[in-house]
């Protein structure tokens, strides 16, 4: 018989790619929930070809409502939850949605799995719940450090999670991708916006902090990693990192790009707006996945400076194929 599957966050960067996968895969019947919009917008799953998007069950709704994730959890025997607001210059404006969404989000959707009795839940964690790495590389149990709201509000639901685990036995997991990056990401994350500014004005960039390391995973490692974590039988590791173990400094990250694109002078512009206050920056992020390969025998393909380039120049080769992505995202600083 089939797994029935929920996956929120589904017209999202990571969510399509995964219900993609999954859809792919005859043993799943997947069920995906966009956030409601009165246009019918289906995100990114409008990527996804459609013989295959006739497979997959679209709901509209908003996790911040208890009776819609009780309908939504309904026989299901897997949900993976990504829905969340993830921006950290937004979560400067308004930290409250952050609490509103991510939070009480996610308790919804536990308290609705509870009642519901799934098999088991993925809940996804962030790097930035670590916060700037006081040894390297981060494991598992590193200290927890919000530095902003939104790795707060994430802090918080991976507590409630891990809450519901040890109070009520709930199946759950939680998910912690470090950077991830690929086709289909918004343009308020690094690697978009450098390629799409680059691509459209060719010789200068607006930049912020270019002294940060970050440990970045392409899209494909990230969601073979989910897979690994939902055909699993173990429950039993909380906390799990999903991470290349690649770092690279936001310097050469940028030299990297512009190489590709055969930019040979790039002015950098420091842009004020872009800089996060001095205490709220995360200087470093550098993952260990040991727990990953050793307990889901996952292994990343993308791991050195080699295969992280020939990553880039994928989502570069993206970003140009769809010219309507990188032209109307590029001027502004999208938060
Ligand atoms: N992209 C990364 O590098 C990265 C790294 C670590 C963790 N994560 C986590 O992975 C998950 C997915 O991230 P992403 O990069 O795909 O982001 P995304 O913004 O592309 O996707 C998030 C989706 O959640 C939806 N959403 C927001 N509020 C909602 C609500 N109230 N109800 C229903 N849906 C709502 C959005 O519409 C969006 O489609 C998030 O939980 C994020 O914190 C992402």
């Amino acid at each position: 018989m089939k797994k029935k599957i929920l996956v929120t966050g589904a017209c999202g960067f990571i969510g399509s790619h995964l219900v993609e996968k999954l859809a792919k895969n005859k043993k799943y019947d997947v069920t995906a929930l966009c956030y409601y919009n009165s246009s019918n917008s289906i995100g990114n799953l409008s990527y996804i070809h459609k013989k295959l998007l006739k497979k997959i069950k679209i709901i509209f709704g908003d996790v911040r409502s208890e009776d819609l994730t009780t309908n939504i959890t309904k026989n299901k025997d897997i949900v993976v939850h990504l829905a969340a607001l993830i921006s950290i210059p937004y979560s400067y404006v308004s930290p409250k949605s952050y609490i509103d969404t991510n939070i009480y989000g996610t308790y919804n959707i536990l308290n609705s799995c509870k009642n519901n009795s799934v098999k088991k839940i993925i809940i996804t964690s962030t790097s930035e719940v670590y916060g700037t790495a006081q040894y390297v590389p981060i494991d598992e149990k590193h200290p927890l450090n919000s530095q902003s709201p939104y790795a707060a509000s994430k802090v918080a639901a991976d507590q409630i999670a891990l809450s519901f685990k040890k109070s009520f036995n709930l199946p759950v997991l939680i998910a912690r991708p470090f950077n991830t990056f690929g086709p289909r990401q918004s343009s308020r994350a690094i690697i978009p916006t450098l390629i799409t500014q680059m691509i459209n004005q060719k010789n200068f960039i607006k930049v912020g902090n270019i002294n940060t390391k970050r440990d970045f995973t392409y899209i494909d490692d990230t969601i073979n990693g989910f897979i690994k974590l939902i055909n699993s039988k173990k429950i039993d590791a909380d906390q799990i990192n999903i991470a290349s173990g690649f770092e690279i400094e936001i310097k050469n990250l940028i030299k990297v790009i512009s190489n590709q694109l055969d930019i040979k002078k790039l002015r950098i512009i420091f842009d004020k707006k872009r800089i996060r206050p001095k205490n709220s920056e995360v200087y470093r992020l550098l993952a260990s996945n040991k727990k990953i390969k050793k307990l889901y025998n996952w292994q990343p393909k993308y791991k050195n400076a080699r295969n992280f380039s020939y990553a880039i120049s994928k989502t570069i080769d993206w970003f140009k194929l769809n010219k309507n992505v990188s032209i109307s995202n590029f001027h502004d600083y999208n938060i």
